[in-house]
C-alpha cells in the first residue's frame, strides 16, 4: 500500500504537492469512492484509482528517465513566474509529467536528469545519499595549490562547512592564465560551486555539470536530450537504494541529522 499522493506522482500524473491538491479538491477516487484524506493509502495493483474519472494506468512503461544537456539561459523548473525559458521548453514531445532531479542555476549548463519517477528523484536528491556531482569550472585567475586544497577540505558557507570535494586542475598552472578545475561535490547546496570558488578568490566565469552520480555523456550537446539506457536506470536505482551515509564528514560541521524516511 502506498500513499495516494506518492502513487499519483510516481504515475507521472502530477508532482507530489500538486497531487495533494488534486486529492483535497476531490478529484481522486479509489474503487469508486472519492478520497479527500491526504494520508489515504492504496494498492496500485489491486485498487482502481481514478483522477477526474480517468483510470490511472501506471507502470514501468509510462516512467520516463531523461538526460538533458541544459544550456545556460534556461531555468530549471516546470513553470517560471517570470516567464523565462525553462528546461521544459527543451523537451518537446515528452508528454509525461517529468520534472528535474535537483537544479542547475540559470547560468549553469550541463547534465540534468528529468523523470516522473518521484521515488527515485526524491532518493537521489536527499542529502544523505551524497550523490556525487561533477562540474568543470572556468575560474577567474589561476588558483594555487593552497586554494585547491581549501576547496578539497571544505569551505564554510552560511555557517556550515561544505563536505570534502575532489578537485583537480585541468589547465597548466600558468599564473597569468585563467584556470579550469574539475570539482566533484556530494551535496546540492544553493550555488555551491560558485560560492566555493568565490570564497577562494577565483569566481566562476563558466560552469558546466559533466556527471550526475554514475551518469555522464560527453556527446550530448546543449539543448539536446536522450532517454537513459536500461543499464543506466538500473545503476541509478541501485544508488538510490544503497544504505545511507551515517556521518557528518566535514570538520566542525554541525549538520542537521538526516531524518529517517
Ligand atoms: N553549483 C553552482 O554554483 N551552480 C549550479 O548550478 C550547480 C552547482
Amino acid at each position: 500500500m502506498i500513499r495516494l499522493q506518492k502513487l499519483l506522482s510516481q504515475a507521472g500524473v502530477a508532482s507530489r504537492r500538486a497531487a495533494e491538491t488534486l486529492i483535497t479538491e476531490g478529484r481522486v477516487s479509489v474503487n469508486g469512492k472519492m478520497v479527500l484524506e491526504l494520508g489515504t493509502k492504496a494498492d496500485p495493483a489491486t485498487d482502481e484509482i481514478r483522477v477526474d474519472g480517468r483510470r490511472l494506468k501506471q507502470t514501468q512503461e509510462t516512467r520516463r528517465y531523461i538526460l538533458l544537456y541544459k544550456p545556460k539561459g534556461f531555468v530549471t523548473t516546470r513553470n517560471d513566474p517570470q516567464r523565462r525559458r525553462t528546461v521544459m521548453d527543451l523537451l518537446g514531445e515528452v508528454k509525461e509529467y517529468v520534472y528535474p532531479v535537483g537544479r542547475l542555476d540559470y547560468d549553469t549548463e550541463g547534465l540534468l536528469l528529468m523523470t516522473n519517477d518521484g521515488e527515485l528523484a526524491a532518493a537521489l536528491t536527499h542529502p544523505s545519499h551524497e550523490v556525487p556531482r561533477t562540474y568543470e569550472a572556468l575560474l577567474a585567475g589561476m588558483p594555487d595549490e593552497d586554494a585547491l586544497e581549501r576547496l578539497r577540505r571544505g569551505i564554510p558557507l552560511d555557517g556550515r562547512r561544505t563536505g570534502a570535494a575532489d578537485v583537480e586542475l585541468l589547465t597548466p598552472p600558468k599564473r597569468d592564465m585563467d584556470g579550469v578545475i574539475r570539482i566533484t561535490i556530494r551535496e546540492g547546496r544553493n550555488r555551491q560551486v560558485r560560492r566555493m570558488c568565490e570564497a577562494i578568490g577565483h569566481p566562476v566565469q563558466k560552469l558546466a555539470r559533466t556527471r550526475f552520480g554514475p551518469i555522464g555523456d560527453k556527446r550530448l550537446k546543449p539543448g539536446y536530450w536522450r532517454e537513459l539506457t536500461p543499464a543506466e536506470i538500473k545503476t541509478l536505482k541501485a544508488l538510490a537504494n544503497r544504505p545511507r551515509a551515517p556521518r557528518p564528514r566535514s570538520a566542525g560541521a554541525s549538520r542537521p541529522s538526516a531524518t529517517p524516511r
